[in-house]
Parts: C-alpha cells; sequence; structure tokens
C-alpha cells in the first residue's frame, strides 16, 4: 500500500513525546503535516483519507491519556485511515494509556497499523529516567517506524492489517479524584521574564505577573514551567507532590525500563 499524506499529532508539554513522533515520522521520508496540539487544543483537522497515515503521540498521566485531550480525539475523523499511537511514559508504567489511545482512534474510523510505548525524564523530576528518550531510544523509535512502514508497503490492502494486542485493562484504570487545586509556586528569584507563561500549555500563568496563577484547578502538574526556568524559580510545593516524586526516585529510578513495540 501506498500513503499519500503522513499527518502527526502530538501533545508534549515537555518535549520527550514530540521526540520520539519527530523520529517516527522522518522515516516516512515525505512532508508531514504536523498537528501540535500542546498550546491549541481547539484547531479544527482534517478529514483523514484511507491513503493516509497519522502518528499520534501523547504522555501517560496516571496511566490513561491525559483526560484534556479527550474531546479532542473525538474530533478525529478517520476513513478506515491507518495510524501509529505512541506513548511515553516516565518510566514507572504505562497501564492502560496505549489500549486506551488505540481503542479511541478505532473508535474514530482508524486501523491500527502498530504501537508503541517509549520512556521519557519523568514530568517530576530528572532523577527518573533523566535525558530519555536518549540515543537508545530514538534508534528504537526509528527501527519501529521502519518496520510498521515495511508492513504497510508489504501489503495490498487494509483488511491485510490484523487487530494487535496491546496490553492494558477495560475497563481502564479510575482516573484519581480531583483533590485541592493546586499549581507552581513562584520564589523570590524569578526575574519575570515570561519563558514560563509562554511554556504552559493551559495558559494559567499571567503574562504579566509570573507568579501569578490564574486557574491553578486547571494545572496538568505538566512541570514544563518548572524544567523551562532559567532561574530555578518555580517549584511545586504541594505535598502530594513531594510525596509522590519521593515514591518516584525510591521505586522507579534504577531499573530503566525500554521501550514495548506492537507490530
Ligand atoms: C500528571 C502526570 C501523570 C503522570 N503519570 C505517569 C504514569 O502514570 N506513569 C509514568 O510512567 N509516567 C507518568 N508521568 C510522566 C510522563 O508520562 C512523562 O514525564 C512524559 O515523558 C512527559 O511527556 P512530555 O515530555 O511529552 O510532556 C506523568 C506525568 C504527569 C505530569
Ligand atoms: S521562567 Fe522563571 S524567572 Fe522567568 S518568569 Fe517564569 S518563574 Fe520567573
Ligand atoms: S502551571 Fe501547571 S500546567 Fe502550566 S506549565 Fe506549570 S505545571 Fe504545567
Amino acid at each position: 500500500m501506498n500513503i499519500k499524506s503522513v499527518h502527526c499529532l502530538t501533545f508534549s508539554p515537555t518535549g520527550t513525546t514530540r521526540k520520539i513522533t519527530d523520529t517516527i515520522s522522518a522515516v516516512f521520508q515525505t512532508k508531514i503535516h504536523n498537528h501540535d496540539v500542546t498550546y491549541d487544543r481547539t484547531k479544527d483537522f482534517p478529514d483523514f483519507a484511507s491513503e493516509d497515515l497519522l502518528i499520534v503521540g501523547i504522555p501517560v498521566y496516571g496511566g490513561r491519556i491525559p483526560a484534556i485531550l479527550e474531546d479532542l480525539f473525538h474530533r478525529l475523523h478517520g476513513n478506515q485511515t491507518l495510524c501509529i499511537p505512541v506513548v511515553l511514559y516516565g518510566n514507572r508504567a504505562f497501564e492502560d494509556a496505549l489500549l486506551e489511545l488505540s481503542d479511541l482512534l478505532k473508535a474514530q474510523g482508524f486501523i491500527t497499523a502498530g504501537a508503541g510505548a517509549f520512556i521519557g525524564e519523568h514530568s517530576y523530576g530528572s532523577e527518573i529516567a533523566g535525558g530519555r528518550p536518549n540515543v537508545f531510544d530514538l534508534a528504537e523509535a526509528k527501527k519501529f517506524a521502519e518496520a510498521v512502514r515495511d508492513k504497510i508497503t508489504g501489503i495490498d490492502s487494509h483488511e491485510a492489517i490484523k487487530p494487535l494486542h496491546i496490553p492494558g485493562n477495560h475497563p481502564y484504570k479510575e482516573r484519581s479524584a480531583p483533590g485541592i487545586p493546586w499549581g507552581p509556586v513562584t520564589m523570590d528569584s524569578c526575574n519575570n521574564c515570561g519563558i514560563c507563561a509562554t511554556v504552559c500549555p493551559m495558559g494559567i500563568i499571567d503574562r504579566e505577573d509570573p507568579k501569578n496563577i490564574t486557574d491553578p484547578g486547571s494545572c496538568l502538574h505538566c512541570c514544563a514551567c518548572i524544567k523551562t526556568c532559567p532561574q530555578n524559580a518555580k517549584a511545586m510545593e504541594s505535598e502530594f507532590y513531594k510525596k509522590f516524586r519521593g515514591f518516584l526516585i525510591a521505586n522507579c529510578s534504577e531499573t530503566q525500563k525500554e521501550p514495548e513495540i506492537f507490530i
């Protein structure tokens, strides 16, 4: 089968998912139509055709796809369009996220040609999978994309694509109930450069006064503001964050997980 257009949809507040989807897209050696939804989740998408391929990359949040993306997936329309769902997780576990993403795409008219779970530095700190995806991860992503590309070019029709066994549970893991809203705090070392406001995917850092988090209840805890602050002036002080970060450092920082692919 020939693919006419390759589209890539990515949500990636701290950029690790983006590294993997860029690596996968590059293998298809054609103009890529990028749909980056990190900062704008209201945009329209084309109706995807049966000769298109859609690569979708998202981070794992609590073993699921990020809740704020659910509506967006319902606005995607495939027409027996091949897709490659990809999740990025922070070396703890991807649980039901890849299955959920693949299910959502299937319900919207897409056929999964290959799927993968890759590892990226955890949002909660560089102690957990720091620097990943690394050279090895990117090489695995490239090999994965080449294998899916060869699978697609080696078949005559969509009917030849067999359903993949993607790990995960039905029903999916329950999302944790929203507790007391919490967001980042800002230290006195902040010099009002405004960088954190430009990288916040929720637009809740006041551009005029970056110490002001306008809606802590919408904070994703993605830590993009913390990781990009040149003054190290943003931090999380919530007890939940501190405890969970401690858990991750104690339990998920020594053993490095490896990418898992399904073709
Ligand atoms: C709210 C939240 C929940 C997360 N849940 C998980 C998880 O369940 N398992 C895991 O291994 N990593 C988890 N992570 C880590 C992210 O999946 C990981 O850091 C990912 O690489 C971030 O992607 P990005 O760089 O594209 O933003 C979570 C991160 C956040 C912010
Ligand atoms: S990036 Fe850091 S220094 Fe710049 S405005 Fe934000 S908190 Fe302040
Ligand atoms: S304020 Fe919250 S949503 Fe915005 S970048 Fe910081 S952690 Fe992410």
